[in-house]
């Protein structure tokens, strides 16, 4: 969603900021601004569009100053405009600020202050939150009594009688160098430096300057100077902060040569499925072992129930798990979207364990699910790639992905780390039950085998961008599989629709027969993951139906699988392997196909359109 980027200290603030926003736009974007200080004021920079476009004009300007505030936008209240990009300045001119989120009782605001003289430019929600604070900055004493920063006070006077969330940067007039940041369900990461200080929605803007991070939580304020930073809370005085460390560089998070970060992504999978794996399987190779789940085996046995939440392509690799942990350890799973969950008050059985799972951690309906879970008294995990994420840190407990900085918006790498630790969970649980020690370590082979299955697939990459040259065209597409396959159909028509704009749907390929089937002409190809073993058969008649009816067919196939003669249009091979890692492997040619198809219609594949990486609103 919207990015936030601070900076203060000695350098030139504006091409600091500029670089983090740059960072930041594969969270979504539509608008951007800058606002550094001017000899009279602030000077506020806004553009529609991308931040290159923010970038020519800020470098017209020949913007100075030392310390600065930038954001991306993307909007919720308010069309895409210059007004209602940010930065917002208050109408008195004194407080300019950046905010992430949603103010829920901004008309009362705003009643409050026209009453009082303040007058607003724009439809947003934050304006009215820029000119309360203006207004209590208004009355707060130059200097106050105590040292206190006059600043930092009106912020926080302000956030009393604010409903909503946000994450904020705000600058005043009168207190140059002085960053206030505070947040609540958006969030906030603050870079420590060597005599700067930093600001930013996500660790990607900062580490190229510093890897010392403080994970502001939901109700705490920072100021920053150059030189200092201090932590507070909006009710309480200072509190201690506690500074952690980035285990990524800034290398990580770059293209390298590749063309895009989405093919850069697809081509890390293997080695991010070996990082998803080091260390996390017994001594004695038969089970997984995970080492922050903070429950005991003895307790994990009492467990009869998972309950798994999640959003977009996390949700798909849930149902994933879901077919796994029942399949392999024979323990009842249900799945639901987080933001369905959340409000749907589901009877839940008192002995389940709930889990959460999400690439960014910072997914709004995902974390409100891991609350209401809470709330009811259960116990919740998260699958996690972000350290130090909101949902990290509010779980229980939970598996981090390891799969480093995934910047383009369609996941692909954090989707099969975390289809991974589905089937590693299973084999964990079942290790439990009834799965004996010679089939758990067969298992543990079958994963230990996954990366070089996908390194195989991925040799494919030049064959499968000339299926992709022959389907580009397309404006509608099906994707068909069955058992665990049947989420890796619908992962496909996810990432084809939103990166290449087709309109695409996966099914189960029997339930083909109940709808879809009234699409397929010549006009409407599908792409069948073929599934081996008692499936097989009715696979292949669901193909035959679709032949009959003049539909293309693109076939994802293991080896060893005799299609009938002329039946697929296309045929992509892959490896046979364990059920364990077959959804992992099969994942591997939607994604290429759909990348390609995206790059061959000159679409942008990381950015594209309306999408954001990290969806912090509701
Ligand atoms: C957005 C992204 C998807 C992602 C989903 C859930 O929609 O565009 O790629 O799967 O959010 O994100 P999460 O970070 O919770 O896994």
């Amino acid at each position: 969603m919207c990015g936030i980027v601070g900076y203060t200290g000695k350098q030139r603030a504006a091409p600091l900021i500029l670089e983090g926003l740059k960072r930041l736009e594969y969270r979504g974007y539509d608008s951007a601004g800058i606002a550094v200080p001017a000899a009279d004021g602030f000077h506020v920079t806004k553009k529609i569009g991308r931040v290159a476009n923010l970038e020519v004009e800020t470098n017209r300007h020949k913007v100075a100053g030392n310390y600065g505030i930038g954001h991306t936008r993307w909007a919720t209240h308010g069309g895409v405009t210059q007004e209602n990009a940010h930065p917002h300045v208050s109408s008195d001119g004194a407080i300019v600020l950046i905010h992430n989120g949603v103010i829920e009782n901004y008309t009362s605001i705003k009643k409050f202050l026209l009453g009082r003289g303040y007058t607003f430019k724009s439809e947003t929600d934050t304006e009215a939150l820029c000119n309360l604070i203006a207004y209590h900055y208004a009355k707060e004493p130059k200097a106050a009594a105590d040292g206190e920063s006059r600043l930092l006070e009106s912020v926080r006077k302000t956030l009393l009688h604010v409903e909503g969330t946000y994450g904020i940067v705000v600058m005043g007039i009168d207190t140059p160098g002085e960053l206030v940041c505070a947040r609540k369900g958006s969030p906030l990461i603050l870079g420590i430096g060597d005599g700067e200080n930093l600001v930013a929605s996500d660790v990607a803007a900062i580490v190229s300057r510093t890897q010392n991070v403080v994970y502001l939580k939901d109700g705490e304020l920072a100021r920053h100077t150059p030189a200092s930073f201090s932590l507070s809370t909006v009710n309480e005085g200072d509190i201690k902060a506690v500074i952690d460390q980035v285990t990524w560089s800034i290398a990580d998070a770059e293209l390298g040569t590749h063309a895009h970060f989405m093919e850069k992504e697809i081509f890390e999978q293997p080695t991010a499925l070996e990082n998803t794996m080091r260390g996390r399987f017994s001594e004695d190779g038969s089970t997984a072992q995970f080492g922050g789940l903070n429950l005991s085996a003895a307790e994990f046995r009492q467990i009869d129930r998972f309950m798994f939440c999640a959003c977009g392509t996390a949700w798909h690799a849930c149902l994933v798990t879901e077919h796994l942990i029942e399949r392999f350890a024979r323990v009842p799973v249900e799945v639901d979207y987080a933001s369905e969950f959340r409000y749907r008050n589901a009877p839940l059985h008192s002995n389940t364990l709930f889990f959460v799972m999400s690439q960014s951690g910072e997914t709004i309906d995902t974390l409100a699910a891991l609350r209401e879970a809470k709330r009811k008294g259960y116990r919740v995990l998260a699958v996690n790639n972000v350290v130090g994420s909101t949902i990290a840190r509010e779980a229980d407990g939970g598996i981090y992905q390891h799969v480093g900085p995934e910047v383009g918006v369609a996941s692909t790498k954090a989707f099969t780390s975390q289809l991974l630790i589905g089937a590693m969970m299973a084999l964990y649980i079942g290790r439990m039950r009834d799965m004996s020690f010679s089939d758990g370590a067969a298992y543990v082979n079958a994963l230990k085998a996954a990366p070089n299955l996908v390194r195989e697939v991925l040799k494919q990459a030049p064959a499968i961008r000339k299926i992709a040259e022959r389907f580009a065209q397309y404006s509608d597409m099906l994707f068909l599989g069955r058992l665990s396959l049947f989420p890796i159909a619908l992962e496909g028509a996810l990432k084809l629709k939103e990166i290449s704009y087709i309109h695409a749907e996966g099914y189960p390929a029997a339930e083909m027969k109940h709808g879809p089937i009234a699409l397929i002409s010549e006009q409407c190809p599908s792409v069948f993951l073929v599934t081996k073993g008692e499936m097989f058969a009715k696979v292949v008649s669901s193909m035959q139906e679709v032949k009959a009816r003049k539909g293309l067919i693109i076939a994802i196939c293991t080896e060893g699988l005799e299609l009938p003669a002329g039946l697929a249009d296309e045929l992509i091979t892959i490896p046979d392997c364990d059920e364990a890692v077959l959804p992992i492997v099969a994942t591997i040619p939607v994604q290429l196909l759909s990348y390609y198809i995206a790059v061959i219609r000159e679409c942008d594949v990381d950015k594209p359109r309306n999408l954001a990486k990290s969806v912090t609103v509701e």
